[in-house]
């Protein structure tokens, strides 16, 4: 990563005036220039493995709003597509992956076990992606940075059985309880073929790396080592293995505090920053987290939705207690909702970066 990044600075714990920011989906339909390019294009997938579109989204709201990192347009389930899934993204309804009987997994999972070790393979879907990183690394300044990103293998996992993890996790338990081997081996697949598309990424350009486990709030207490802690743990270590300077930050959605301590306790140096969510109070990640980790996050997305005065105070108020230390990355508590209006998203932006570290406004 180019010394100069505000998010290299801020990985090597120096002292900077105010932190990096980025936002979880900022490439997306709340800015109208995103809507325009959506349109001319089929499918969400197409537009992910488009690289000319995908590079123009990823860019298009640090043309804007003068971000520091760009996160990489594609999405997390990129990856049950190339190990053989049929995955559709339904307008008003979200992603579909077609629900296979237990009969139909059996056979997917050995399919899947083949392909996540068979780089040519994973590579002949991907390979956009990878052009996508290129062209995004080219366009960016010294001192901005390109995240690049895959879900964790829990949260694909319950979209490629149970589909909607909103609506609950309890085909992907059962799995789990009934046919363990069939859900390990899965899981395995995820870990194997995440690892490499990540690896891929950073050698196409990729500063840094966040892992999506945005439903791990649904993973039970007695399947969380299995399912959660050890396949995140692993999937780092693959990258680290390779590609020991790049951090990696992991957003487990929904963990309790004691979860998320021992998951940094633990770590042994295999992920570099954990991502707070919205429900995590901000003096204990500051207090219990920091001195250990970069910690990022956790603006309640919906304070977006108030007026500039709350959005500012609500800021500066996250600001003035996770800036007393280094090692701190502005980001929201879960992604950008869709009906944000822009003018929101530019007070947000000035406030964060007209900050100074210590000034309490
Ligand atoms: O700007 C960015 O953050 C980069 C691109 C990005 C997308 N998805 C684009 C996208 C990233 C990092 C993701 C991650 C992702 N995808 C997650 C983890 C983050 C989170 O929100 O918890 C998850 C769970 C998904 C799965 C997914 N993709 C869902 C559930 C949906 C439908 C719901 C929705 O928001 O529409 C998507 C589609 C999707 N991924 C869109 C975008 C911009 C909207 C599709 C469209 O434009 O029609």
């Amino acid at each position: 990563m180019n010394s100069s990044s505000l998010l290299h600075k801020t990985f090597n714990k120096e002292k900077i005036d105010r932190p990096p920011m980025w936002l979880m989906r900022q490439a997306g339909r709340y800015l109208p220039e995103y809507r325009e390019i959506r349109k001319s294009t089929s499918s969400f997938l197409d537009m992910c493995y488009t690289p000319e579109k995908a590079a123009e989204v990823t860019l298009q709201p640090l043309r804007r709003y003068n971000f520091d990192v760009a996160i990489l347009f594609s999405d997390i389930l990129v990856i049950p597509h190339a190990l053989g899934m049929k995955v559709e993204f339904i307008a008003g309804t979200g992603p579909v992956l077609g629900r296979p009987s237990e009969e139909e997994l059996k056979i997917f999972s050995e399919k899947c076990q083949h392909y996540s070790n068979n780089a040519e393979h994973l590579d002949q879907i991907l390979n956009p992606i990878y052009e996508t990183v290129r062209r995004v690394k080219q366009e960016l300044r010294e001192d901005q940075a390109l995240m690049g990103f895959c879900g964790a293998p829990w949260t694909v996992l319950l979209y490629m059985l149970d589909e909607k993890p909103s609506k609950g996790s309890d085909r992907t338990r059962e799995i789990a309880y009934k046919t363990p081997e069939l859900f390990d081996t899965l899981m395995e697949s995820l870990v194997e073929a995440s690892a490499h598309y990540l690896c891929s990424q950073i050698e196409a350009g990729a500063d840094a790396l966040q892992i999506f486990d945005s439903w791990a709030l649904q993973v039970p207490h007695t399947l969380y080592d299995r399912a959660v802690k050890q396949p995140l743990y692993r999937l780092c270590e693959k990258v680290k293995e390779k590609h020991p300077n790049i951090p990696i930050i992991l957003f487990p959605r929904g963990l309790s505090e004691q979860k998320l301590i021992d998951l940094v306790k633990d770590n042994q140096g295999c992920f570099d920053g954990l991502s707070i969510d919205y429900t995590v109070d901000p003096k204990w990640a500051a207090d219990m987290l920091q001195d250990h980790i970069v910690v990022q996050g956790n603006l309640d997305p919906t304070v977006m939705l108030s007026t500039p005065e709350v959005i500012k105070e609500e800021t500066e108020k996250l600001l003035t207690i996770m800036t007393q230390k280094p090692g701190y990355i502005f980001n929201f508590g879960h992604g950008i909702l869709p009906h944000v209006p822009v003018e929101h998203v530019a007070v947000l932006a000035e406030t964060v970066q007209s900050w100074k570290s210590g000034s309490v406004s």
